[in-house]
This record gives C-alpha cells, sequence and structure tokens, in this order.
C-alpha cells in the first residue's frame, strides 16, 4: 500500500501495466494533451513531489518529468548522483526508504535494471523506470501514443526496429506483446536482443538478418543510436558492425508508402539515420519527443492520483 491507502504500483516495465491499462493510459494521455494544447488547467497532484534520480544524463526524460509535475499542480526535485549521497556509496535500499518518507513517487534512470528493482523494492511510493541498460517503458508510451496520434490504433500493424537490440528495443519487444503489433527487428550479430524478452514476445517477434526485410512493408520503422550511454568508448568498433543498418532514404523505400519513422533522440544524423529520413517527411520525432510530456503525466496520474 502507498501513504493514501491505495495499492503501490511501480513502473518498471512495459509489463507492469495491463494491455487494458496501458489503452487507457494513452486514452487519457491523448485527453491530457488535447487540455494543456486548450489552456485548460488540470492540478490533481497540488503539494506533491515526484524525486528523479539521475545517474546518466538526459534532456527528453528530464524535461518533460518536471514539465509534467509542473502541469499537475506539484512539484519535481532533480537528485545526481554528483551531488546526493547516493553518488558517496549510501545503499539504495536506505535511499529508497528515505526518499518515501518524503516525496510521492521516484523516477529513476540508472545503468542496472536491478539497482532499479532493489529501489522499488524498499520504496514505499510508486517508481518509475526513467531508462535503464534493459529497459526504458516511458518512451515506448510516448512511441505508442505517437502512432495513435497519426495513424490510430497500432494492433496488427507492423514495425521495424533497424539497428541495436539495445534497451529500446527491449521495450519495443514488450510493447508488442502488450499492443499487440508485429515487430521486425534487424540487428547486426553480437547485437540482438536478449533472446529471454524475445521470448516473452511468442511470434509477434521476428529477427531477421538484414534490414530491408526489417522494413519490408512496415507501417513504423524505428532506430537509436549504435552506441548508448555507457557503450561510448565502443562506438568505432559499433559503428563498423551496424554499417548496414543505417535508415536511409532506400530503407523507408522498402515500407509501406505512409510508413511513419521515429527515434527516441538523441540522434546522429549520418550515423543510424540520414538527415534526409530524420528531418523528412515521414519523421515524427518532435512530437514523440512533445509525447514524452503526456504519457508520463497519464502515468503519473494513473499512479499517484487518490
Ligand atoms: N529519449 C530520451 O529518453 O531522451 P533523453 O536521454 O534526453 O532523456
Ligand atoms: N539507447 C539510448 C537511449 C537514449 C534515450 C541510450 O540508452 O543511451
Amino acid at each position: 500500500m502507498d501513504s493514501v491507502g491505495k495499492p503501490l504500483r511501480h513502473f518498471l516495465t512495459l509489463p507492469d501495466l495491463t494491455p487494458d491499462e496501458a489503452r487507457a493510459l494513452l486514452q487519457r494521455a491523448a485527453e491530457l494533451r488535447r487540455q494543456v494544447r486548450n489552456g485548460e488547467y488540470f492540478e490533481p497532484l497540488k503539494n506533491r513531489t515526484l524525486g528523479m534520480i539521475f545517474e546518466k544524463s538526459s534532456t527528453r526524460t528530464r524535461v518533460s518529468f518536471e514539465v509534467g509535475m509542473t502541469q499537475l499542480g506539484g512539484h519535481a526535485l532533480f537528485l545526481s548522483p554528483r551531488d546526493t549521497q547516493l553518488g558517496r556509496g549510501e545503499p539504495v535500499e536506505d535511499s529508497a526508504r528515505v526518499l518515501s518518507r518524503m516525496v510521492d513517487a521516484v523516477m529513476i534512470r540508472t545503468f542496472e535494471q536491478q539497482k532499479l528493482e532493489r529501489f522499488a523494492r524498499y520504496a514505499r511510493v510508486p517508481v518509475i523506470n526513467g531508462l535503464t541498460d534493459r529497459f526504458h517503458p516511458c518512451q515506448l508510451l510516448a512511441d505508442m501514443l505517437t502512432y495513435q496520434e497519426h495513424r490510430g490504433n497500432i494492433r496488427g500493424r507492423t514495425v521495424a526496429w533497424i539497428g541495436d537490440g539495445n534497451n529500446v528495443c527491449h521495450s519495443y519487444v514488450n510493447a508488442a506483446r502488450l499492443f499487440d503489433f508485429r515487430l521486425r527487428i534487424a540487428c547486426p550479430e553480437g547485437f540482438r536482443p536478449d533472446p529471454a524478452i524475445l521470448a516473452g514476445a511468442g511470434d509477434r517477434c521476428t529477427l531477421v538478418r538484414e534490414a530491408t526485410a526489417a522494413a519490408e512493408g512496415a507501417d513504423l520503422v524505428v532506430t537509436d543510436v549504435w552506441a548508448s550511454m555507457g557503450k561510448e568508448r565502443e562506438q568505432e568498433q559499433r559503428a563498423q558492425a551496424f554499417a548496414r543498418f543505417k535508415v536511409d532514404g532506400a530503407l523507408m523505400g522498402c515500407a509501406a508508402r505512409d510508413a511513419l519513422f521515429m527515434h527516441c533522440l538523441p540522434a546522429h544524423r549520418g550515423e543510424e539515420v540520414t538527415a534526409a529520413v530524420i528531418d523528412g517527411p515521414q519523421s515524427v520525432v518532435w512530437d514523440e519527443a512533445e509525447n514524452r510530456l503526456h504519457a508520463q503525466k497519464a502515468l503519473l496520474e494513473f499512479l499517484l492520483s487518490d
């Protein structure tokens, strides 16, 4: 139970939501987006505080959570290991118990998923995954909202993941199951997603060798950086391995005529995606970035409202 007697819910991976909850959350996010665009105030989280622990850099996640809390009438607190005791070795279990006595929810961006899970085990307030090496579930809420905004329900559609089998890719695998779409993944050998995560999505996900085989007829083409945070030293080696996994005009030409392009950002133009694609007419990356705000407001409301 949380502090107001509601069963405690965390959001550590996408399957922490049921398919019905996930659909309702996207609907709510679209409603909150409409409200804010109409200048309507909605402040259900007055006097509530979100603690945000960032052990990795961030632009979108930090700003969207912070602005989201402001718009909902609450407050967000940025905590970095550089200037908190977490960075000086205070155990996460202790930090979780202390923060739970003061804030109403905690968002964490860190390296190991296990660290997030340990924090959640000792927290008495909802804990949200703001990205780990393994998953990035908040990104998927925004991506699904963006697809819905432009093309309607993603159910039964085909998504192509091109590039690294990383945290965002893992969350796409989880999303394929939650939102019931087909996912074709093309990654270089040695950079494929974890088979245990893939197995969870059953026959909705297939691994293919060539980027073109993944993109063929796809409704949505998605990529991400070749070297995620923490892998910067592998950048050169990865650039060679990933050379055939760039999203360019020719690859988009394999996809459906009205296919969308998404990228969680930050992007490296000329590496995983050409400027012509990311800045072109099929790209919805700016809506995707904005939808982080609306989707996470719906998530905060879901986890925190009485
Ligand atoms: N997409 C995303 O999570 O961006 P940031 O790293 O800027 O938060
Ligand atoms: N896969 C990227 C996502 C950044 C938002 C990373 O982990 O760095």
